[in-house]
């Protein structure tokens, strides 16, 4: 027993931790973003959204809380890597017993079709910027209109400001751990950088959680994309603490300040 306890005490922080369920602590609000969800959807709908899509699921973490608003929520999440998808269908929705039923997990492209139309399909966190080409966006923008439920809603978000192309690290303090996020490698000629996600511990122990080159679009092209595969009313909604309600607000124009996030809304 105190061998064992001598072996604990020397494992780092960052080996002991979960990298999935920190993740889901450090980065995501699933019930934050299912409010947000319905109130842009009920913008101009009469109904609420039942069968959410959720692109670059991960874990599936949003969509497991979605199925639990009631026996009529149903979803599906894509993406492509096994992992995460399988510890989420284990944490996130063999838990939910029988209502976890009314959530599928795909291993699979977020290009694929879906079992069922979506009435609303999401990609946060920016996870769709993995398409560098217009053409790929385009494309991605495509199949997500022709795969809605006529009606139907997409949802992204994007994310900028005056300080958007630093390379300095942005950390955030979580309870045990730091967040840090940190662009490199920005080429002001096709846009493109290498961001990474990491998480830094007490004892100096660091964990990654993502590392990939995306591109960094800027809302002005995501919009166009949107109009040019044929979404109808386009909405940018923009995050702003002081707004009332859930703290965004449909503009025009933005507000040029040091960092933003805003949504991009579009209806089939
Ligand atoms: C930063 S994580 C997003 C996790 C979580 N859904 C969130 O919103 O924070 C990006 C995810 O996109 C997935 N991914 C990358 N390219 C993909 C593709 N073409 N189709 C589906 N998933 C993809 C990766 O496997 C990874 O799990």
């Amino acid at each position: 027993m105190k061998n064992q306890t001598t072996r604990h005490q020397q494992q780092s922080l960052a080996s002991q931790a979960d990298p999935y369920e920190i993740y889901q602590r450090a980065v995501q609000s699933p019930e934050v973003d299912i409010e947000l969800i319905q109130m842009i959807y009920q913008s101009c709908h009469t109904e609420p959204a039942f069968h959410l899509r959720e692109d670059f699921c991960g874990t599936g973490f949003t969509l497991s809380h979605w199925i639990q608003q009631g026996d009529e929520y149903t979803g599906e999440g894509f993406d492509i890597a096994t992992e995460p998808v399988q510890w989420g269908r284990q944490n996130n929705f063999v838990t939910l017993k029988d209502a976890g039923k009314r959530g599928v997990l795909h291993v699979a492209d977020a290009r694929d079709a879906s079992d069922n139309k979506p009435d609303i399909r999401i990609a946060f966190n920016f996870s769709y910027w993995v398409f560098q080409q217009r053409v790929e966006l385009k494309k991605y923008f495509q199949l997500a209109f022709d795969d809605l439920k006529k009606g139907g809603m997409l949802m992204v978000d994007a994310t900028g400001g005056t300080e958007a192309l630093s390379e300095e690290p942005y950390e955030t303090e979580m309870a045990g751990f730091n967040l840090v996020w940190q662009q490199k490698n920005f080429s002001p000629v096709d846009h493109t950088a290498d961001l990474t996600l990491r998480f830094c511990f007490e004892d100096g122990s660091e964990l990654p959680a993502y590392q990939y080159r995306w591109r960094v679009w800027s809302v002005a092209e995501i919009v166009e994309l949107m109009n040019e595969v044929g979404f109808a009313d386009v909405q940018v909604w923009w995050q702003d603490d002081d707004a009332p309600g859930l703290g965004y607000y449909i503009t025009q124009t933005g507000v040029n300040q040091p960092c933003w996030i805003a949504c991009i809304s579009g209806c089939k």
